[in-house]
């Protein structure tokens, strides 16, 4: 499989066997320091905030012996000049071999990737995806049940806005899971993702519900997202469904006991921190293994064919 100076702007992008071994190589991975991409420069330009993906981008990079160059805002870059984003990636190109981009426009990562040479990571386009997130979450899983298909999970939250959820459920759906996606009414999945959804049911399904109460019992995994106040046009429609669910210890009693429940982070109030001491809880081990997949692909992407 030819991995080697590609872009990671969809995880559609990827067959079920290449996530495979996108995961093996994590593993392979995890923990390692080495001096492979010793010479390579990662530019990271985030136009939207970030902890965890331009971070764990970094120690990726860092662990794998290369450097690491970094916008962090748009007033920190010409840009607020009036410079486009074409001609932002253009000139990156000439200072790196890779450019990690976050950007609030949906379909950002994509048409970067056509003015520039470099491999571009889509680290966050609008509402739409968030390729890499996905691929730890997938290796969350994998490495915390040691099998993906057959699994029933959970996904409750923002799963109108949600890009993280956007980019896991077809992939999800791919290794034949079973899928409840629960949500206020108003931010269930938008039309056309939930018949694309439909279209991948094979050995799994998938089911909407709008109280994790009223699954929580089958459920192996429970996936949590914040709702994602700053993609709502008005602030009274973000009022109306602020709060709205909550995870905590009452609830996950009524859960199986090897229940995992999973969070890409960050959260506000969604699940109750008396969860986070619990042996449920696998929000900050799922980041922290962000920086497995990262070097994974990086290595991929950008070492010795
Ligand atoms: N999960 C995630 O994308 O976190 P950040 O926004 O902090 O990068």
């Amino acid at each position: 499989m030819k991995f080697n100076d590609r872009d990671i702007v969809s995880i559609n992008d990827f067959s079920k066997k290449e996530i495979k071994e996108i995961l093996e190589s994590a593993e392979d991975v995890e923990g390692e320091k080495k001096d492979i991409l010793e010479g390579k420069v990662l530019a990271n330009l985030f136009f939207e905030p970030s902890t965890r993906t331009r971070l764990s981008f970094e120690t990726a990079m860092k662990q794998l012996g290369g450097k690491v160059i970094s916008l962090s805002s748009t007033q920190a870059s010409s840009i607020s000049k009036g410079e486009s984003l074409a001609d932002t990636v253009r000139v990156i190109e000439g200072y790196s071999d890779s450019i990690v981009l976050r950007h609030p426009k949906e379909g950002a990562a994509k048409m970067a990737s056509k003015f520039t040479d470099n491999p571009i990571i889509n680290a966050g386009d609008g509402s739409n995806e968030h390729p890499t997130q996905t691929l730890t979450d997938l290796y969350t899983i994998w490495k915390e049940k040691k099998e993906i298909t057959g699994l029933n999970i959970g996904v409750v939250g923002d799963l109108k806005y949600g890009r993280t959820v956007h980019s896991l459920l077809l992939p999800l759906a791919d290794f034949d899971v079973n899928i409840y996606l629960i949500s206020p009414l108003q931010l269930r999945i938008r039309k056309e993702s939930m018949e694309q959804l439909k279209g991948e049911e094979k050995n799994g399904f998938v089911e909407e519900k709008t109280s994790v109460e009223e699954v929580i019992e089958e459920l192996d995994v429970l996936y949590v997202t914040r709702i994602q106040k700053e993609r709502f046009a008005e602030s009274q429609e973000y009022e109306k469904v602020a709060g709205s669910y909550k995870i905590d210890m009452d609830l996950l009693k009524k859960a199986k006991d090897d229940i995992i429940l999973m969070h890409p982070l960050p959260r506000v109030d969604e699940i109750s921190p008396e969860v986070d001491n619990s042996s449920y809880a696998r929000y900050f081990e799922q980041s922290a293994n962000g920086v497995a997949i990262r070097k994974a692909l990086l290595e991929l992407i950008l070492g010795e064919e």
